[in-house]
């Protein structure tokens, strides 16, 4: 009887620990960025924070006093590293804004290009090299040619964007017929890629 009162006691002690709220076991500290990817390394932490003071009214684009984080770091690469897929014009006077970094030229979308996080760009020691991304059961060959600027953004420069979160590789719309992912699904996806 006594055992049975104890267990009882125990089981509504555990109860109450787990409804408490302030007792939250989740490691929650990325809630407040609103960009944050589905797959940010735990390992890669924000160097730094932009807070622009204008607006732009593009779709996507940075807001006054909203908070964006900047990364200096990317997380760990291996032969299958997960990354977040997005689209990237690279054709003069899309929202790609500048001329690639790797050779301050365009590009045109039907070839295989894609820009890295400032981290996995390395300071452009991928430039011109092949990566080999891996998503929907196709994998295709793509070329590094810009940078997906993790530090800075919000400016003419980076076509109003907000700094990219450090686990992107943005890629042309080749790169997403290539692994054929069409309708709503071009936009954002989880991806894997190495080194080619
Ligand atoms: C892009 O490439 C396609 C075929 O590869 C070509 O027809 C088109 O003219 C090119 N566009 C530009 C802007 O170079
Ligand atoms: C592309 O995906 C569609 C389904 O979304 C599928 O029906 C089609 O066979 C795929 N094409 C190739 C070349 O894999």
């Amino acid at each position: 009887m006594a055992a049975t009162n104890y267990l009882f006691a125990l089981a509504i002690a555990c109860l109450l620990l787990v409804s408490l709220p302030g007792l939250s076991c989740c490691d929650d500290h990325n809630v407040d960025d609103p960009r944050r990817g589905r797959d940010l390394a735990e390992e890669c932490k924000p160097s730094g924070t932009l807070r622009p003071t204008t607006s732009h009214s593009c779709e996507d684009c940075c807001k006054a006093g909203q908070s964006y984080p900047t990364y200096l770091c990317s997380p760990p690469t291996s032969s299958s590293t997960k990354a977040v897929m997005t689209l990237n014009d690279f054709e003069a006077g899309g929202d790609g804004g500048d001329p690639s970094e790797c050779d301050d030229k365009f590009h045109n979308n039907t070839e295989n290009v894609v820009a890295l996080s400032t981290g996995w760009y390395a300071k452009g020691r991928r430039c011109n090299k092949n990566i080999q991304i891996n998503a929907n059961g196709k994998s295709v060959l793509a070329k590094v040619v810009d940078e997906c600027d993790s530090l800075q953004g919000c400016d003419r420069e980076h076509a109003f964007q907000p700094p990219c979160r450090p686990n992107v590789v943005d890629a042309s719309k080749a790169v997403w017929d290539a692994l054929n992912i069409t309708g709503d699904d071009v936009g954002e996806y989880d991806i894997t890629w190495s080194d080619a």
